[in-house]
């Protein structure tokens, strides 16, 4: 299934830019195949609009902001954040503006450090709320945002599926030698998927300097959460008390490129250099995701026939359940008898 064969994920959030980088100037994101022109208000406040006037069609991010307003760069129509027309320069002073003369305005928020942005009407949901980063005990760390030319559920189910590490990762912190998990739980309310894994994880030179570990594996428990549909939360705790909680957001650009965003939270107050070399050692291992994710095709099956499963592949399979079900709703795939079938033997 293609991620435009799935309506209702436009009714989530995604993030689309670090705030920092959304400042003097619009910004041009692109969710879902339509551009959206970012920019912020005169009290600061992000804005974002379809990325089209709707006098000739020019970009309005190609633009500039004045008094908290996103000028046209073509004629120079100027719109405010709820989709006002508030200038064409050349009418007369007094002249009615068309009421067509309207922007389409596209629901923005900021939240940890990121502009995020839901292209439905109606959100399903507001922006997610991370526990960790309303926490004071943990630092948040931006690590990477970059687009992947892979379809957005690929990335998340990549997320949810830990038994991959000792493989695709066995030149960072996978071993391959110790495949198995355990003590794996998943519970499903709604959309949302809940699951714990405990494993075996390498641990290089640099990760001993990173997490304050001294042996050569540890063993790692994951509490991974399906927060919305292609946002991943996953709780690393270590066996000295280290909590590393990895927020993983695939923001569809299409059905085939995805913007993917990764920040963490840690509770060690981590300085400059453990911060740099947390960054370093997590790039290293997206990196691998990425290069693995981008030889698979467009198609993301969500119908459990396709593919071949075992029970080490329970938390994916529900993820591919929540997907079909979304589907569904908007007359997208729908859950074949199969899936009844899967559903009643849990
Ligand atoms: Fe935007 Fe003319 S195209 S003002």
């Amino acid at each position: 299934m293609l991620v435009s064969e799935i309506p209702a994920l436009r009714a989530y959030w995604y993030p689309v830019a670090y705030a920092a980088d959304v400042g003097d100037a619009p910004v041009r994101a692109v969710l879902f195949g339509e551009g959206i022109a970012v920019w912020r208000d005169a009290g600061g406040v992000a804005q974002a609009a379809i990325d089209e006037c709707p006098h000739r069609g020019a970009r309005l991010s190609q633009g500039w902001i004045d008094e908290g307003c996103i000028v046209c760069p073509y004629h120079g129509w100027t719109f405010a954040g709820d989709g006002s027309c508030r200038r064409i320069p050349q009418q007369a002073p007094g002249a009615v503006v068309p009421p067509r003369a309207r922007s389409a305005p596209v629901h923005a928020d900021e939240r940890y450090g990121l502009v995020w942005l839901c292209l439905a009407e109606e959100p399903r949901a507001a922006v997610p709320v991370l526990p960790e980063l309303e926490d004071p005990a943990f630092t948040l760390v931006h690590e990477l945002m970059e687009e992947w030319r892979v379809p957005a559920p690929r990335c998340t189910d990549n997320a949810l599926d830990v038994s991959h590490l000792s493989f695709v990762h066995r030149n960072t912190v996978g071993d391959p030698d110790q495949p198995r998990l355990s003590d794996v739980t998943v519970t499903r309310e709604g959309t949302r998927i809940e699951f714990t894994s405990s494993y075996t994880a390498r641990v290089s030179e640099q990760m001993r300097r990173n997490t304050g570990l001294t042996g050569e594996t540890t063993t790692r428990t994951t509490r991974g959460e399906l927060v919305q549909p292609l946002v991943f939360r996953g709780v690393l705790e270590y066996e000295n008390g280290l909590r590393h909680v990895l927020y993983k957001t695939a923001a569809p650009i299409d059905d085939d490129r995805t913007l993917f965003c990764q920040f963490v939270a840690r509770n060690d107050a981590p300085d400059e250099e453990r911060r740099a070399s947390m960054i370093s050692i997590d790039r290293a291992v997206q990196a691998e995701d990425k290069a693995l994710l981008e030889g698979l095709g467009s198609e993301f099956p969500v119908d459990i026939d396709t593919e071949v499963h075992t029970r080490a592949d329970r938390v994916t399979l529900e993820y591919r359940k929540v997907l079909a079900e979304l589907a569904a709703e908007t007359g997208g795939g729908r859950p074949d008898a199969a899936w009844h079938r899967y559903a009643r033997r849990r």
